[in-house]
């Protein structure tokens, strides 16, 4: 992502968690070179801006990626030579039950990255008719069983703990379709292969509920192509999914991208007439088994890379 010539080059890490990829970015560029850190949680910018007090070449913004646009304006940017966009919950959002994102641990079900603005899931779980949550598990978790949990969920509200969430989720998968003989306890997940584990049942309706709190999808799909709109000739944007659904939106989003806009029918241009303004780097890469022994939550990352060419 670091073209070696350009001294006052602008970076933006546009999920910066607890800074892995600005550090490793402070630790390339020049010194007249800029890094403009984005997170959409308070506990992450405070961790950003410590590290900013001890670099300036370092700012960092509380605000959605897809807010890019005015961020980078704000900043007096037009174009920048690099966007990381590394997708999903970070490991400490993930550890801290009063964040409500874990089915392991039992806390207020919040899930909320952007503690101060919007509705928690609870809000949103207590709520919501049961047709509408039966769609976002369905859609969103790729669960089958999106309609017995939406039932049994209306049927215990109102609901305030993950681990009662979770236990709801659990009971309201048929035994059979566990592959274990008895319910879930959230422990005893196996191994099937590739580093994998049996996932929690809950795992996939935690995850639904996750992104339609967050309306991570749309986050993604914006974000994506705003900080293409603002990469430079020769710049690229680097995104990092973990799981099927975000990396299937972000590889359309992308291929559209490098393709260009699709032409009316019967406008008498030829396809190879159209100027292509992106190139995709490579193809889709996974974690190294090394990787994924040293940081198990990388087994499902994919990281894929887009450069403007024009
Ligand atoms: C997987 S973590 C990033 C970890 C980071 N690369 C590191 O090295 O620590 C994802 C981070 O992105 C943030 N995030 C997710 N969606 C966002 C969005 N739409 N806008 C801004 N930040 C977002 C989350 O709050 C979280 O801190």
């Amino acid at each position: 992502m670091i073209p070696a010539t350009d001294d006052n080059a602008v970076y933006v890490d546009a999920t910066f968690g607890r800074g892995g990829h600005t550090r490793a970015l402070l630790s390339e560029i020049a010194s007249t070179a800029r890094v403009i850190a984005i997170d959409r949680d308070m506990e992450a910018v405070a961790s950003g801006r410590q590290l900013a007090s001890e670099d300036v070449r370092l700012q960092v913004c509380h605000a959605r990626f897809s807010e890019l646009d005015r961020i980078l304006e704000e900043h007096g940017v037009r174009e920048v030579a690099g966007v990381i966009m590394d997708l999903g919950v970070s490991s400490p959002q993930l550890d801290d039950p009063d964040r409500g994102f874990s089915f392991r641990a039992d806390g207020p079900i919040d899930m909320r990255m952007d503690q101060t603005s919007g509705e928690s899931a609870a809000e949103w779980l207590n709520r919501t008719e049961q047709a509408e949550i039966a769609r976002v598990i369905r859609t969103l978790g790729e669960e089958r069983y999106a309609n017995r949990i939406a039932r049994a969920i209306v049927d215990a509200r109102p609901l305030v703990s993950t681990a009662e969430l979770a236990d709801i989720v659990r009971r309201a998968i048929p035994r059979r379709s566990t592959g274990r003989g008895a319910r879930s306890t959230g422990r005893g997940a196996r191994s099937t292969g590739r580093g994998a584990r049996r996932s929690d049942e809950a795992t996939r309706t935690f995850q639904a509920i996750r992104m339609q709190v967050n309306e991570e999808l749309s986050e993604i799909e914006k974000g994506i192509v705003i900080a293409f709109d603002h990469l430079k000739i020769g710049g690229r944007l680097v995104v990092i999914s973990f799981h099927s659904l975000e990396d299937r939106l972000v590889k359309r989003t992308i291929r559209s991208l490098a393709k260009g806009p699709d032409l009316p029918r019967r406008l008498p241009v030829r396809a190879a007439d159209v100027p292509v303004v992106g190139r995709i780097v490579g193809k889709a890469t996974r974690a190294t088994e090394r990787e994924i022994n040293d940081n198990p939550r990388s087994r499902s990352a994919t990281l894929r890379v887009l450069e403007r060419v024009a």
